[in-house]
C-alpha cells in the first residue's frame, strides 16, 4: 500500500488523546472510510512493523484529520511533536447515506468518525441528532474537547458498569423516530445498538477489526457475517470497516 508523506498542520494533545491535522490534497475521505498511519521518520522505518488504521476523523478545505486515543507504542510516536507523517489514500467502506432523520452515536473515545459524517449530514440537509458517552474514567480534558468539538451533541455520562451501552441508548428515547442509526463505540454498545435496533430502524455499525495488510489479503481482520442464510466471513479492511447491524453474525 502506498503511503504519502504529508504537512502535519496541527498536533494537539488533550488528556491521553492526539488530533492530528494534515494537508491532504488526494481523493477526500468519505464518513466512516480509514487510513493507515505511520510516523516518516527512517529510524523508526520497523518500529512498530505495521501501520496502523485511523478513521477519517474530519475532512474539509484540503485538512485531513485523525482522532486517536494513545494506547501503544504506534500511537505514541504519532502523538510526538515534530514527527513526520505516512498517510494511505482513504480505505474501506463508509457509511451510506440514505436520508433522514437520523440519530449518530458514540461510545467513549471511539467517536472519531461521527465528526466528518455530520459535517456530510448537514451539508446535504439531513436532520440528525448526536449521542455521544463520556465514561466515568474519560479525563476531564477530553470531555472538555467534546463538547466544545460537538457543540449540538448530547452528552450522556455514563458509570463504568455493564448498564453503560444502555444508559446512552436509553437517553435517545424512542428509536422508530429515526430513519436510521449510525453507530461507532466500544464492542458492548455495537451489540446494544444492533440488538435494540433489530426489526425498528436500519443501524450501521462502525467495526475496529484489528488490521494487518488492510489491502484484504491477510484475512487477519475477518467479520462473521449472514450471507446467502448462511454463516461466512467478511474483511473489515474492503467489506467494512462499516456493516449494516442484521448482517453481523454476532
Ligand atoms: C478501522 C479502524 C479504525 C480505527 N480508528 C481509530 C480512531 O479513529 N481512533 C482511535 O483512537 N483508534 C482507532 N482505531 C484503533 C487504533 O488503530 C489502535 O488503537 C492502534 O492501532 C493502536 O496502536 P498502538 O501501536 O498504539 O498500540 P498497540 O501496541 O498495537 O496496542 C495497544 C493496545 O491497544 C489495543 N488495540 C490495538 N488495536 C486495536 C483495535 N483495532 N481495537 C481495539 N483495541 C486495539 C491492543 O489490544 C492493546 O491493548 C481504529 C482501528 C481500526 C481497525
Ligand atoms: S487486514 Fe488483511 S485482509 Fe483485512
Amino acid at each position: 500500500m502506498k503511503l504519502h508523506a504529508v504537512e502535519v498542520l496541527e498536533r494537539e494533545r488533550f488528556g491521553d488523546h492526539t488530533l492530528l491535522r494534515y494537508r491532504w490534497t488526494g481523493a477526500p475521505p468519505e464518513p466512516g472510510q480509514f487510513v493507515m498511519v505511520r510516523v516518516a521518520d527512517s529510524a523508526q522505518a520497523l518500529d512498530p512493523f505495521l501501520s496502523r488504521p485511523f478513521f477519517a476523523h474530519d475532512y474539509d478545505g484540503e485538512v485531513g484529520s485523525l482522532l486517536f486515543e494513545i494506547r501503544g507504542r504506534g500511537t505514541a510516536l504519532l502523538s510526538e511533536e515534530d514527527a513526520g507523517l505516512l498517510v494511505s489514500e482513504p480505505l474501506g467502506r463508509g457509511y451510506t447515506l440514505d436520508g433522514g432523520p437520523v440519530a449518530l452515536v458514540g461510545g467513549g473515545v471511539w467517536v472519531s468518525p461521527l465528526k466528518l459524517l455530520a459535517r456530510h449530514l448537514t451539508r446535504s440537509g439531513t436532520a440528525h441528532d448526536v449521542y455521544l458517552e463520556i465514561p466515568a474514567a474519560a479525563p476531564e480534558a477530553y470531555e472538555t474537547w467534546i463538547s466544545e468539538n460537538y457543540p449540538d451533541a448530547t452528552l450522556v455520562r455514563t458509570e463504568a458498569d455493564l448498564d453503560a451501552p444502555q444508559t446512552v441508548l436509553a437517553s435517545i428515547g424512542d428509536l422508530s423516530r429515526y430513519a436510521g442509526l449510525y453507530a461507532s463505540g466500544p464492542a458492548p454498545m455495537l451489540d446494544a445498538v444492533k440488538r435494540l435496533s433489530e426489526g425498528m430502524v436500519p443501524a450501521q455499525l462502525a467495526l475496529r477489526e484489528r488490521m494487518a495488510c488492510a489491502n484484504g489479503s491477510c484475512y487477519g481482520c475477518a467479520v462473521p457475517l449472514w450471507r446467502d442464510g448462511a454463516r461466512a466471513y467478511a474483511r473489515a479492511c474492503v467489506d467494512g470497516p462499516i456493516f449494516p447491524a442484521e448482517v453481523l453474525a454476532w
